[in-house]
């Protein structure tokens, strides 16, 4: 396996190409539209004047999201393609989003703790996840909330699968292994892995989710996609930092 450093992590999510940033700079893909988006914004609640921290935020498109809905934003990416795509839509578009380039292990001062975190997707491609975890969870005021969203580890690369098999199948769980990507790698974790190194920050766990696509939304996705009416292609964990 590959030595992987978060800086070398961070090197190859930064060269996601411009039109694969713009493809999904409204909203997500289809599966984040259907399937992330609104268990987030659910378990996030009203974000009126709420300071929020969207941890690894990518081309910001939740970013965004969450500023129309009345919170002030603060996004955090490292990769360079991702962080100028985002600040050329705030630049055009302005919302009040502040966007800087950080690693999540290594962040400058943000100011005041934030209401809110929310880290989509990210965890899974930090090497030093623990670290990623850890920052997110300082960076909340006593009894804020932390949201995070993973591939759900049970069932990694579900859709690829299940379009080859017409069936899940998987022979690893229980170590660590790559998942390589187009423009990224992402690291595989168990559920327990995760959900221990919460409990060990003083979080309180306050929501597990593993949403599945309805039957008729399936029908109008792209191939194979049925997979996710049968089984979850993501796991959410929403948690309280000790007040
Ligand atoms: C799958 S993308 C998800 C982006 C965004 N949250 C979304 O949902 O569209 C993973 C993101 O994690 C970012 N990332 C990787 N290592 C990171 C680190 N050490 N700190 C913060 N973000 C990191 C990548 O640059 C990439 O933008």
């Amino acid at each position: 396996m590959t030595e992987w450093t978060n800086d070398t992590a961070i090197q190859r999510w930064g060269t996601i190409p411009r039109d694969a940033l713009q493809a999904t700079a409204h909203d997500g893909d289809f599966a984040k539209r259907h399937l992330i988006n609104p268990v987030l914004l659910r378990m996030l609640g009203d974000l009126q004047g709420q300071r929020v921290l969207d941890a690894g935020c990518g081309n910001g498109y939740l970013s965004r999201i969450l500023a129309r809905r009345g919170a002030q934003i603060v996004g955090v990416e490292p990769g360079q393609s991702q962080f100028e795509f985002a600040v050329e839509q705030e630049t055009s578009a302005p919302q009040g989003i502040q966007y800087v380039q950080a690693d999540l292990c290594a962040l400058p001062d943000l100011g005041a703790p934030f209401d809110a975190v929310v880290s989509s997707m990210v965890l899974p491609a930090v090497p030093d996840w623990t670290g990623a975890m850890r920052a997110c969870v300082q960076a909340l005021k006593p009894g804020g909330l932390f949201v995070f969203t993973v591939n759900h580890p049970c069932y990694e690369q579900l859709w690829p699968t299940w379009r080859q098999h017409g069936e899940y199948r998987t022979a690893r769980y229980l170590a660590e292994y790559e998942i390589p990507g187009p423009s990224g790698v992402d690291f595989h974790r168990t559920i327990a892995t995760y959900l221990n190194q919460l409990i060990s920050l003083g979080c309180h766990l306050t929501e597990l989710a593993e949403p599945g696509l309805t039957p008729q939304l399936a029908e109008n996705g792209p191939d194979g996609i049925d997979a996710y009416t049968h089984l979850p292609n993501f796991l959410i964990a929403a948690a309280r930092r000790a007040a």
